[in-house]
């Protein structure tokens, strides 16, 4: 899979990129992720990137030029299955939107500072606007950061126990069980018996059982989602 994301700060997206299993999945080539500076495609010798609003307000909207420009030069060299904008005024990123891009082939992401972007960008360019979470950022760096990290960790190869990736939190849409490592006590709590016990048929329906309760306890809202 290629990346390719468009910001005006690429220095925050150095380390995310750079460390870890997105790393080892770079090195590995399953992935490549390309970061453009959208600064150079500013206008002017100031390399404008923003404006102040029609109609009045406070905060710049970026530019739709610079951005056209760079997406249309990628757009040249290949063609995107997704051109996704990160923004808090869209619906939130879930795992079923991970999975969905983890079986893409070329993915452009662009990441909105100050008040966001002008329509036009939104209405001519983006495929599809991803938020976080309902907070705002001081851009969409971060957000990109999380998306990536999100959908690398998907691609198969990337982390080596595959099982572990399809057996997440969210998967089937509830939270993961609890999970122990040794020591079987410490400080007089145990491990559940039923984990010692070498069991597997057993321990999947107690971990299954563990799941459910937790859901219903802390995320309800997930065991009413179809899809
Ligand atoms: N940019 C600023 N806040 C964001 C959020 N919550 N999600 C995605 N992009 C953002």
């Amino acid at each position: 899979m290629r990346i390719d994301i468009i910001s005006i700060a690429p220095n925050l997206l150095e380390s995310p990129f750079n460390h870890s299993i997105i790393k080892r999945a770079k090195d590995k080539g399953l992935i490549e992720i390309i970061i453009h500076d959208l600064r150079i495609y500013g206008l002017g010798n100031y390399k404008q990137i923003d404006d102040t609003q029609y109609g009045g307000g406070a905060g710049m909207v970026m530019m739709i030029e610079p951005i056209a420009n760079c997406i249309k030069k990628l757009q040249l060299e290949r063609d995107y299955d997704e051109i996704i904008y990160m923004t808090p005024d869209a619906k939130t990123l879930n795992q079923g939107t991970a999975n969905t891009l983890s079986l893409k082939k070329n993915i452009l992401i662009l990441t909105g500072h100050y008040k966001g972007v002008d329509q036009r960008v939104r209405d001519k360019y983006i495929t599809k606007e991803i938020s976080i979470g309902d907070y705002v950022l001081t851009g969409g760096e971060l957000a990109a950061a999380v998306l990536v990290d999100a959908v690398v960790r998907l691609i198969p190869g990337v982390i080596g126990d595959e099982q572990s990736a399809l057996t997440d939190s969210f998967q089937d849409h509830l939270l993961s069980p609890p999970v122990y490592t040794r020591p079987s006590e410490f400080d007089g709590m145990k491990v559940p018996d039923i984990l010692l016990t070498g069991n597997f048929p057993k321990i999947e329906d107690w971990r299954s059982e563990q799941a459910h309760k937790r859901t219903k306890e802390i995320r309800p809202d997930l065991l009413d989602e179809t899809s």
